[in-house]
């Protein structure tokens, strides 16, 4: 089938990819030049464990092409993806004026009958504002033509970092239309990943639903489609701020978390994952996604009491760092601090919403010296300081620190030479807040050892 995307980032790029891989003809599309240019050279943009290999396969056999021409691109396909930016305004609701963009881009150029479908998340309602743009626009530019189109919603569940294990071995495809014939040819695209019958060649990432297993559709209408990805974030968040709540009482108590979420992940109705506590959740997603849906309930007259908690915790727990660090240091004006991590979290280069850079900027704004190191993220995020110093390699970030913190659990982090980190620090004090460090070891070593929630 034709397929076009629009906004070609960490979903559009995935989501172009693998429609490539299974068999489709597919146009990318964005309208940032340089990163069509890198693409075009089989050269990602974004970091990506796997990605690139995919890209480079499926341009050689000329199933992939990357373009900034919009119209190139809606005018040669069937089934087009709408897969742009929609972040947080500053009262929490989604900012919706990319879609706007190119829905109206595409009411434009639109040429034949069409599906348009929203991949972006989106709030509830969006589907059938989508297609009023798209409408008003055919008004506008072809008041002539008598084209036909369809809205599906088809939110997207990947993971940053895993994102092509996601993509290829989902755990369920949601379609959600009011269109039976848009959700057949939904279904028709899809089908090789609802059937797991296409052919898995990767060496690095193994094939993680056996050849032939069906992946779970759910067909909706529009609405529920949007709700579905909403309540997934949420609860997923919720999970993570409760664990989180727990962690802070385990430390009153004297339990340990680890343990009490290994207890608590055994019971199948819970489940192990999302257990992990820590210094709350970041990226590009659950901060804004829960922020959207807690303003559309606010919209509706009601106050969503376990969203607005969640997003306290949240924001209390990266504090939580800051006050830890102040109990240690007492005094941090003058200090010399080592961060280690930026990106959200580990295997993507994302520093949206990072719980580091909140930790970090208020950590400057105490009066301490930061030396910060990443294993990905080599240049200063916007949002952060502009007084942390960047360390290009771990060792020289660790250096004469006088209290290191662990922000974003990379595996690098995992074997490092704690000897030689004694040797070169100037105090040997070291805050987990991933709990991914081998306490034990920490403390045989001489270093004052603090986690989350042990
Ligand atoms: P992103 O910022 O990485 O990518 C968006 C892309 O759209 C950018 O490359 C941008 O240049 C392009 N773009 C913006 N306006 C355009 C226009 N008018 N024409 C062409 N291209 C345009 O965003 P993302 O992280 O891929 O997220 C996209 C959507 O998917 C969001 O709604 C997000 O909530 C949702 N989502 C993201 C993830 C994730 O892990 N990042 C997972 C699930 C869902
Ligand atoms: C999340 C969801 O997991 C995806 O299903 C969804 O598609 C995506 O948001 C989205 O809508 O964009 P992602 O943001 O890539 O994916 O990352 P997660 O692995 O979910 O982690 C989110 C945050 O929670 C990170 O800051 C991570 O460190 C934190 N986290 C996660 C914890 O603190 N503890 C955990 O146990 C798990």
């Amino acid at each position: 089938m034709k397929v076009c995307i629009i906004g070609v980032g960490y979903v559009g790029l995935v989501t172009g990819v693998c429609l490539a891989e299974i068999g489709h003809n597919v146009i990318c599309v964005d309208n940032v030049e340089a990163k069509i240019e890198k693409l075009k050279k089989a050269v990602s943009p974004i970091y990506e464990p796997g990605l690139e290999g995919f890209i480079e396969k499926n341009l050689k056999a000329q199933r992939l092409k990357f373009t900034t021409d919009i119209k190139y691109g809606v005018q040669n396909s069937e089934i087009i993806f709408i897969s742009v930016g929609t972040p947080s305004l500053s009262n929490g609701q989604a900012d919706l004026s990319y879609v706007e963009a190119v829905a109206a881009e595409v009411g434009k150029y639109i040429n034949g009958e069409k599906i348009i479908v929203n991949k972006s998340t989106v709030p509830i309602g969006s589907g059938d504002w989508v297609s009023m743009i798209v409408s008003e626009s055919i008004q506008k530019n072809n008041p002539d033509k008598n084209v036909k189109f369809s809205v599906v919603s088809n939110p997207e569940f990947l993971r940053e970092g895993s994102a092509i294990g996601d993509t290829f071995f989902p755990d369920r495809i949601v379609i959600g239309s009011s269109s039976k014939s848009a959700i057949d040819k939904m279904l028709e695209l899809y089908s090789p990943l609802i059937e797991q019958s296409f052919d898995w060649h990767s060496i690095d990432i193994p094939r993680l639903l056996p050849k032939g297993q069906k992946v779970p559709v759910v067909v909706s209408d529009l609405t529920s489609a949007e709700m579905i990805k909403y309540a997934a974030n949420s609860f997923l968040a919720t999970k993570i701020s409760y664990i989180n709540e727990i962690a802070n009482i385990c430390e009153k108590v004297g339990a340990d978390i680890l343990k009490v979420a290994e207890g608590m992940g055994l019971d199948s109705r819970i489940g192990p994952k999302f257990l992990s506590a820590g210094i709350g959740w970041g990226g590009s997603c659950f901060p804004k996604d829960v922020s959207a849906l807690a303003y559309i309930a606010n919209e509706y007259g009601m106050t969503p009491q376990i969203l607005n908690s969640i997003i306290n915790v949240n924001r209390e727990q990266r504090l939580k760092i800051v006050k830890k660090v102040q109990d240690e240091l007492k005094i941090v004006k003058g200090k010399t601090i080592s961060v280690l991590g930026i990106a959200f979290k580990p295997n993507t280069d994302d520093t949206r919403e990072a719980p580091s850079i909140s930790i970090m900027n208020s950590l400057i704004n105490l009066g301490a010296r930061i030396k910060a190191y990443d294993p990905v993220v080599k240049e200063k995020p916007q949002t952060l300081s502009e007084k942390v110093i960047l360390s290009q390699d771990v060792y020289d970030s660790i250096k004469g620190a006088d209290l290191l913190i662990l922000t974003t659990e990379w595996d690098e982090f995992k074997n490092l030479d704690f000897s030689k980190i004694k040797s070169i620090m100037n105090n040997n004090i070291i805050i987990d807040g991933r709990n991914l460090f081998d306490r034990e070891k920490l403390l045989k070593l001489g270093f004052k050892y603090i986690g989350i929630g042990r």
